[in-house]
């Protein structure tokens, strides 16, 4: 299928490097700049996950681990309809302080490219929202995030359409799919940052163990 090229709409969409991206978002954080910008933009991708999610995670005290958390967002949204126990990790540590206090019951500045310093079956849930995007966390990381949940647990992400196939996310789900590690529950195209006319796939996966 044609990629729609959504590599010019925004300017994080240019940085490669890890550390790049994080300073980025250190100095986004500055004055909340990112949470209104993400208001002035509409950004759609907690409240589409969630509203997703919820479909199928009845249990409202599941154990989420929210990959890329950034301010908190998916937590905000999650916790409208009763969900409370989450656990963030991103990779800046600026937008780690800017999450509402008590509102996660750990946040850890963490490399999710890198493994996660976390025990396997942990986690109900991951939710992955915004955070496989340009120069941001490759596909591995899904390996890292079915290892980290439960059986029949669930992993809820965006894809940024521009990147699903020129990082390869397209292959990795093919072979998850065909090697059984999850089951395809929902996978369509969302809205994501409809006002920049950046679209992201959405997916909600069944984790098989
Ligand atoms: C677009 S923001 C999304 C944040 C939040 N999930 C939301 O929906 O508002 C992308 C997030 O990914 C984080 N990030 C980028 N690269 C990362 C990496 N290698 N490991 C962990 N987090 C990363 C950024 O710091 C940022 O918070």
């Amino acid at each position: 299928m044609a990629q729609k090229d959504v590599g010019n709409k925004i300017p994080i969409y240019k940085l490669k490097k890890t550390d790049e991206v994080m300073k980025y978002y250190d100095d986004w954080g500055q004055e909340n700049k990112y949470d209104k910008d993400m208001l002035d933009w509409n950004y759609t991708g907690p409240k589409e996950t969630t509203e997703t999610f919820i479909k199928y995670q009845k249990n409202k005290d599941a154990k989420i681990y929210d990959a890329g958390c950034g301010t908190g967002l998916v937590g905000v949204e999650l916790k409208k309809f009763g969900y409370h126990n989450f656990y963030g990790a991103d990779l800046s540590k600026k937008l780690l302080d800017l999450v509402p206090s008590q509102l996660y019951k750990k946040l850890d500045q963490v490399d999710l490219n890198k493994p996660i310093q976390e025990e396997n079956d942990t986690f109900d849930a991951v939710m992955c929202v915004g955070t496989f995007t340009f120069g941001h966390v490759k596909p591995p990381a899904l390996d890292e995030f079915i290892r980290i949940t439960k059986n029949k647990g669930h992993i809820c992400f965006t894809i940024n359409e521009g990147i699903h196939e020129e990082y390869g996310f397209d292959k990795k789900i093919e072979q998850l799919n065909n090697e059984n590690k999850w089951k395809e529950i929902e996978f369509f195209k969302s809205d994501y940052i409809a006002s920049k006319d950046v679209n992201a796939w959405l997916g909600l996966y069944e984790v098989i163990k």
